[in-house]
């Protein structure tokens, strides 16, 4: 086994993802800016997390909220300048702490000085920079290709009579990653924000970035659902996940390891068989293809514990895991499996071998919050109004307190709190030794502390019915996480001769310090760690 010393820091630590919008506004706008985080990292600090990626603060028309840049080296005025960055990243690496930003490389905002200049004429330097085409004989588009927000995913340009392709939205036109020249403008985006410090990057949907050169119709997909997205109604096998984007992917890493221990986060939506390509030959492809299972996967014991095992078998030599249980573009944790299930999925994500990414509010609880229909601001909810997608329900402002707006701002905020923000808050829950933020506090400090928890073998141990039991061990210390994945009680039998310890983290604080000798009967929605002896 190895010793802790060589591990890095984006292996061995956890990252907090923080939406700016959301996070905390410092001037009175109602949306969340630089200052605002850098207000709030002595919170980050003392709940113990490594590292924070803050999603896209860069110049943007906001169509789709700062995932359409319009400029990559500068910062959105409601965010702040380049010297609130240069701030925060000082106050970041002050903490002990790093930052990574995040990077959206396959698509720019169609104002981008970029794009404005490719459609100038079909003959601008740049025209080659997007993804052209001219239309079918009968006028239409020239694949089937989709765009995720609803629709086609080609649109036309009168006045230089072709179509530009846009995996999202018709503003935010996909950059043509086959010509050089955007790779090395691309390179020097990342260049210029290494050389400010930054620790790494979470690179916006890495397995877009290519498309089939020939142009192929994609497939129908036979098990689409009305309720999906229309997106689905195709298989994407033409348009995302392309050969040709590990070499773009080792390109980017070779520009990031030129730098000391910075990291690359990959953002796949990918089964475990082609997400494990993007570590790339010889792990010099992505640090961290994003594994996203804890949050597409069914809460169910059996269908997880069949996961952990298949993705622990597949990583290449050398490639280290990581688990993400929620993000701003998914309902978070709390919707998903209740109030009561969520600690236990916190202590899953933190327990299992590999770098967990944390999504903001949800170390309180957060719950998605309905937001009214006239009041919808994502074009995603927007576009497709019928089918319950949009995910403003997951962005809504950090609960810190119990006063107006619950700390979040003194002006009115880009969307609302919920009714129950003066209960679930963080000021309310830091000295409450029950609450979910005490419980996220102990465990990461836990993790922190314990190699065995950030840098130990994972061992499956048992599945059954509900409850999912493993071992965390180095050399000198083993730990058992034992958890009951439903609301109904159940009973983990032990091998007493195995099986010795006692419990050092719970979801119910009053279980820890008690030793275990027999068969521990679990509660609905427990979970608890073991040291063993
Ligand atoms: C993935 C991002 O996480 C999402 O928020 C965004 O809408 C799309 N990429 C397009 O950039």
């Amino acid at each position: 086994m190895k010793q802790e010393q060589q591990y890095l820091w984006w292996q061995s630590g956890t990252i907090y993802q923080i939406y700016p919008r959301s996070f905390q506004d410092s001037n009175g706008d109602g949306i969340g800016d630089l200052q605002g985080i850098i207000s709030r990292l002595d919170y980050l600090e003392w709940l113990g997390v490594t590292a924070v990626w803050i999603s896209p603060i860069y110049p943007s028309p906001m169509a789709d909220f700062g995932y359409d840049i319009s400029d990559y080296c500068d910062i959105h005025p409601l965010f702040g300048t380049l010297d609130d960055f240069d701030q925060l990243i000082q106050e970041v690496h002050k903490r002990d702490m790093k930052l990574i930003l995040d990077l959206v490389p396959n698509h720019t905002s169609d104002q981008h000085p970029w794009f404005l200049e490719s459609r100038s004429s079909k003959n601008n330097p740049k025209r080659d920079w997007y993804i052209w085409h001219d239309a079918k004989e009968d006028g239409s588009e020239p694949t089937n290709w989709l765009s995720v927000f609803g629709g086609s995913g080609w649109e036309w340009d009168e006045k230089t009579q072709q179509y530009y392709y846009h995996a999202f939205l018709k503003e935010q036109p996909d950059l043509n990653w086959r010509n050089p020249e955007v790779q090395q403008a691309m390179f020097d985006v990342m260049r210029f924000w290494l050389d400010k410090g930054v620790d790494g990057f979470r690179v916006d949907v890495m397995w877009h970035m290519i498309k089939d050169e020939k142009l192929r119709d994609n497939p129908s997909n036979p098990d689409y659902k009305p309720h999906q997205a229309t997106y689905e109604q195709l298989i994407p096998a033409y348009s995302t996940d392309q050969p040709e984007i590990h070499d773009i992917v080792s390109k980017m890493r070779k520009v990031t390891d030129a730098y000391k221990a910075r990291v690359l986060i990959g953002e796949i939506y990918l089964p475990v068989h082609r997400l494990i390509i993007y570590y790339g030959t010889n792990n010099k492809g992505a640090h961290l293809p994003f594994n996203f299972s804890l949050i597409t996967l069914d809460w169910d014991a059996h269908k997880l514990s069949s996961h952990i095992s298949e993705y622990e078998g597949a990583l290449p030599e050398g490639g280290w895991p990581n688990w993400v249980i929620g993000n701003h573009d998914q309902p978070r944790i709390t919707s998903r499996v209740g109030q009561a299930q969520a600690k236990v999925a916190g202590m899953l994500l933190l327990t299992l071998r590999g770098t967990p990414t944390l999504y903001y509010g949800d170390e309180i609880g957060m719950r998605d919050v309905p937001i009214p229909p006239d009041k919808v601001q994502d074009p995603q909810g927007l576009n497709m109004p019928d089918k319950d997608l949009s995910r403003d329900p997951a962005r809504t402002p950090m609960q810190w307190d119990s006063s107006n707006n619950a700390g979040f701002t003194t002006g009115e905020p880009w969307l609302p709190l919920p009714y129950n923000f003066q209960r679930i808050n963080v000021e309310a829950q830091r000295e409450d030794t029950y609450s979910m933020l005490s419980f996220y506090r102990r465990i990461l400090q836990l993790r922190k502390q314990e190699p065995a928890l950030h840098i130990g073998d994972y061992e499956p141990v048992v599945t059954n019915g509900s409850l999912l039991a493993f071992i965390r061990k180095t050399e000198s210390k083993k730990y058992l996480v034992v958890l009951n994945l439903s609301h109904k009680p159940c009973i983990f039998r032990l091998n007493t001769q195995e099986y010795k310890g006692t419990i050092v983290l719970a979801t119910s604080p009053e279980r820890e310090g008690k030793t275990i000798e027999a068969n521990i009967s679990l509660y609905g929605d427990e979970g608890i760690l073991i040291e063993l002896d």
